[in-house]
């Protein structure tokens, strides 16, 4: 982890800013691409902007480990790139004890999991599995108005081509994700590893509010059609409704007024709500109740609203079995569910996938915060590799 400490590192926000494609993001592909190559692993780039690296020769039912290099704005050292360092220490692990797999095994980069850039998150496993329209992929624009495909195109890659991968999926016997905890379960268990049982399902919505543009000090209270306040209520609305919810939560964490001075009622006002709970239903029926309230609240004010779903996901059950199995191997590691998305989520519905999780002492995720003690990490790579050992051999 030290040698990528300073990629991304965002002065502005504290913590890290790696978005997929631009310069910190290919700086640690490179950085990937010459670790693997340094191990004498054969490195491809998919369809879908994925890259996978692999010990021995590429082949159907591998054994696959990775995560992403991608962070939210202002993120942790440790989400994403964990799984990948730990993946390559692993590599290094069972070389060191004379392993050689019987199996293929390959190690994968996932593009945009956070959708920290075009929104949706993991973009790449969803592009693999064919679960995002490829058309609608191109066409997703990030904050400044570049396509995905233009994105594509800049790097040198051809964004005709991306949408489901029967081969890369075809290659892919078992997944398993390591991952920093996101919570504080291992804190309370006191474990330094866990397997995960379940994600939530969850989502994201784009609510736009759309009022009338004007002056801050010539429109009379009584005129005003402000699209901020029907926006406002809505952030209130989600908290209140997520703490009726067992296991539910709603977040508003980015809202963007247009056209965003301070002596001007916005014209328009977009939030983009992320909700989640441990089941379809409650985490669909927080989103209705709230599409709702949303109408309500703009009507009041003489304005419209607009709701779009950018992206969705069930609720995830890890495969029991294998789940079992990998915490039978490290000693009865306990099973924590998560209530963070992973491209292990996208995968299980193809795959037989688990994930390991690595111990957060801060308990804090998606801010600068989050970290993982050396000793944990170490822990982290060597419950990997006796399960790749397992798997592989
Ligand atoms: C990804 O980390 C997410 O859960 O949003
Ligand atoms: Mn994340
Ligand atoms: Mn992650
Ligand atoms: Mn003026």
């Amino acid at each position: 982890m030290a040698a990528i400490a300073d990629v991304g590192a965002d002065r502005r926000r504290g913590g890290y800013s790696r978005h997929v494609f631009d310069d910190a993001e290919r700086e640690l592909r490179e950085w990937f691409v010459e670790q693997a190559e340094a191990r004498g692993l054969r490195v491809t780039t998919d369809q879908n902007a994925n890259i996978w690296a692999w010990w021995g020769e590429p082949g159907d039912d591998a054994v696959v480990t990775g995560s992403h290099l991608d962070s939210v704005p202002g993120g942790g050292a440790f989400d994403g790139p964990l799984g990948v360092v730990s993946a390559l220490s692993a590599v290094d692990l069972l070389r060191a004890r004379g392993f050689t797999p019987r199996k293929p095994l390959a190690v994968v980069v996932f593009a945009e999991e956070e959708g920290g850039r075009f929104g949706v998150p993991c973009l790449g496993s969803r592009l693999l599995a064919g679960t995002i329209d490829a058309d609608r992929a191109r066409a997703l624009r990030d904050p400044n108005g570049v396509t995905f495909a233009e994105a594509m195109r800049s790097f040198g890659a051809d964004p005709a081509r991306l949408g489901r991968d029967d081969a890369a999926l075809r290659s892919i016997g078992q997944f398993v994700e390591l991952h920093v905890e996101q919570g504080r379960g291992l804190i309370d268990l006191d474990r330094p590893v866990a397997v995960a049982s379940s994600i939530l399902a969850h989502g994201r919505w784009r609510f736009r509010f759309s009022g009338q543009g004007n002056h801050a000090g010539a429109t009379l209270i009584a005129d005003r059609h402000d699209p901020m306040l029907p926006a406002s209520r809505l952030v209130l609305e989600a908290r209140r409704i997520a703490a009726g919810v067992d296991g539910g939560r709603a977040t508003v964490g980015r809202l963007v007024p247009n056209p965003g001075g301070t002596n001007v009622i916005a014209s328009t006002v977009d939030i983009w709500l992320d909700a989640r709970s441990p089941d379809d239903r409650s985490t669909r029926s927080m989103v209705e109740d709230l599409s709702g309230a949303a109408a309500e609240f703009a009507a009041s004010e003489g304005c419209q609203v607009e709701v779009t779903e950018e992206s969705y996901g069930d609720t995830v059950h890890f495969d029991a079995a294998f789940r079992d199995r990998l915490a039978g191997l490290l000693g009865d590691a306990p099973a924590l569910p998560t209530g963070a998305g992973h491209d292990a989520g996208i995968l299980a519905a193809e795959v037989p996938t688990a994930m390991l999780f690595v111990r957060n002492p801060t308990g804090i995720s998606h801010a600068p915060e989050e970290h993982a003690e050396p000793g944990d990490c170490d822990s982290g790579a060597h419950a990997l590799a006796r399960v790749l050992e397992d798997l592989a051999g």
